[in-house]
């Protein structure tokens, strides 16, 4: 088993049994409310929700309901990629009760988890769905100005991009669906740019040895 999966499943291990905010508790409908990150723990992308909703819960892997429905036919459509080439995670890790937004105290007492799996999964990129991951990222509110914009983050050493969520409420607005597809099509530039970064660094550094 390679490092970086033996490192994920005890950080899941110590999520699952995680106690440390009230979150823990669920509520009437979720007895089991922690969901972990699922993914290729070699992805390049790293995809960052807020919390597990109620469908989530019951499969136990993040954005399997509608949003994530509406996130897989972007990543499909503009990107030609699935959920193999993606690590997809939250930054709170338990379904909050009656779908509230989690409170910050509940967001930092899980932030050591979201910047453990960051470290071992060693993304190029992350993109934060949403306002709160925006924000917990970035700092900023504001999805309007914020979407879309490749932002480097020093807490976490990696670029964000913040993309409106996927959620059936925004993609049933025309205006939210047509700027995430734009949004979209200009990640895939980015992430050829990116690639091409990485291919001329290699280049370059042969060349560096081949003068030694
Ligand atoms: N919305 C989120 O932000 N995360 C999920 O896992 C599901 C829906």
């Amino acid at each position: 088993m390679s490092e970086k999966i033996a490192l994920l499943k005890e950080l899941k291990a110590e999520c699952m049994s995680c106690t440390t905010c009230r979150l823990h508790k669920g509520d009437s409908k979720v007895q089991k409310p922690h969901v972990f990150g699922s993914g290729n723990v070699r992805a390049k992308i790293m995809v960052v929700g807020q919390n597990p909703g109620f469908n989530e819960t019951q499969k136990g892997k993040p954005f399997i309901g509608a949003a994530g429905k509406n996130f897989d036919k972007f990543l499909a459509d503009i990107l030609e990629l699935d959920r193999d080439h993606i690590y997809i995670t939250n930054t709170v890790k338990c379904y909050s009760p009656k779908n509230r937004a989690p409170y910050w105290d509940e967001t930092d007492a899980c932030r050591h988890f979201l910047r453990r799996e960051i470290e071992a999964i060693q993304p190029k990129v992350i993109l934060a769905l949403g306002n709160y991951a925006a924000q917990y990222f970035l700092k900023k509110t504001g999805m309007k100005d914020l979407h879309g914009k490749k932002v480097w983050s020093e807490e976490f050493n990696v670029y964000v991009v913040p993309l409106y969520h996927p959620s059936p409420m925004n993609m049933n607005k025309p205006v939210l669906k047509q700027a995430t597809t734009d949004d979209f099509i200009k990640l895939k530039k980015m992430l050829e740019e990116m690639e091409d970064e990485e291919t001329s660094a290699t280049i370059d550094s042969d060349t560096d040895v081949s003068r030694v």
